[in-house]
């Protein structure tokens, strides 16, 4: 079971006119889906989710909602998307970002330290590379760059020295296998109560498999032409560093003008094409972090299309 987070937050950012035609980027359990199509009536939503497994689901849920279409496909080729789809502009459009409680929760997707699988971690299991390949393959000077930059981990040069230590004796092939190595490396006085030693470098593992924040850049750089003037964007970030791409396309979007600020008198031409709607992104309220813990580093930002 996945429960949508923030959604109530969501429904109200999006402003959602019931014949509108909105897309949900990243539809999963269908948690926000469901949601947005009980504010719709003659409208139409466009679900779109990367996974095999998200896209069977969705299908049994919506499937025979004509209001609906489900396309499986990655979010960063929303545009071709749309055109194949005969729709130039959408009134509103979101995105949930990250992985959704069905793909940690079933070992055989391999994304989990906690349950033992196959190492995989792929969203879209029709991709070439899985977690697998990088923790056997990777040079060391690679894994510490992906443990660094997408897991903010401390201890990363020590973990990529014990991954590639101990593959040189033996490959790894499981998750537990990878997540007690890496443990291992993670000296015992800094490991946190409640807080698996392996869960930045997995989450590291899993962004650069899926190219997770080249997706979001797509995407982000798209929605100036696809959203109708006054609709409305909404992301849904896990990650710092997803946040920040976020924060930061929003500020752009928004800002009137790019000239240095050297310049006594704007030059550029630039005009903005979102006002936002969130000065401090929207994070859980201590009703939904009690009720759903793994709401606890959700943060919301919403825009409008001027
Ligand atoms: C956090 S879940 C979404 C949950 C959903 N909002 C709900 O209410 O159930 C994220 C989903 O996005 C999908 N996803 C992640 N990156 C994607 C991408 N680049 N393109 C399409 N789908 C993506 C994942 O496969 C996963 O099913």
């Amino acid at each position: 079971m996945h429960i949508p987070v923030l959604k109530t937050e969501l429904i109200h950012s999006l402003n959602i006119l019931p014949e509108g035609t909105y897309v949900d980027c990243t539809g999963g359990g269908g948690g926000h889906a469901q949601a947005v199509l009980d504010k719709l009536t003659s409208g139409r939503l466009i679900i779109l989710d990367r996974d095999p497994e998200a896209f069977d689901r969705l299908n049994g849920l919506f499937g025979s909602d004509p209001r609906v279409t489900i396309v499986q496909e990655n979010f960063r080729y929303l545009q071709e998307t749309l055109d194949k789809l005969g729709i130039i502009a959408v009134d509103g459009l979101y995105a949930d970002f990250g992985v959704s409680s069905f793909q940690l929760t079933e070992a055989e997707r391999g994304f989990s330290f906690r349950k033992d699988g196959e190492l995989d971690m792929r969203m879209d299991t029709t991709d070439s590379e899985s977690a697998k390949d990088v923790v056997n393959k990777y040079s060391q000077e690679l894994l510490e760059e992906i443990i660094y930059r997408y897991g903010e981990e401390r201890f990363f040069k020590r973990i990529a020295g014990a991954i590639v230590q101990r593959r040189g004796i033996k490959p790894f092939i499981s998750t537990l296998d990878l997540a007690a190595v890496v443990k291992s490396a993670v000296p015992a006085k800094f490991q946190k109560p409640g807080l698996h030693p392996a869960t930045q470098t997995f989450q590291a593992i899993r962004i650069h498999v899926n190219q997770e924040l080249v997706a979001v850049e797509a995407l982000l750089r798209q929605i100036e032409q696809l959203v109708k003037p006054d609709g409305r964007v909404a992301f849904i970030s896990f990650h710092s560093l997803e946040d920040r791409l976020v924060k930061n396309y929003l500020q752009r979007y928004a800002s009137p003008c790019e000239c240095p600020p050297e310049f006594p008198v704007c030059n550029c031409g630039k005009v903005a094409t979102f006002k936002v709607l969130t000065r401090k992104p929207v994070s859980p309220s201590a009703q939904e972090l009690k009720d759903n813990p793994l709401s606890r580093s959700a943060k919301l930002r919403a825009a409008v299309r001027i």
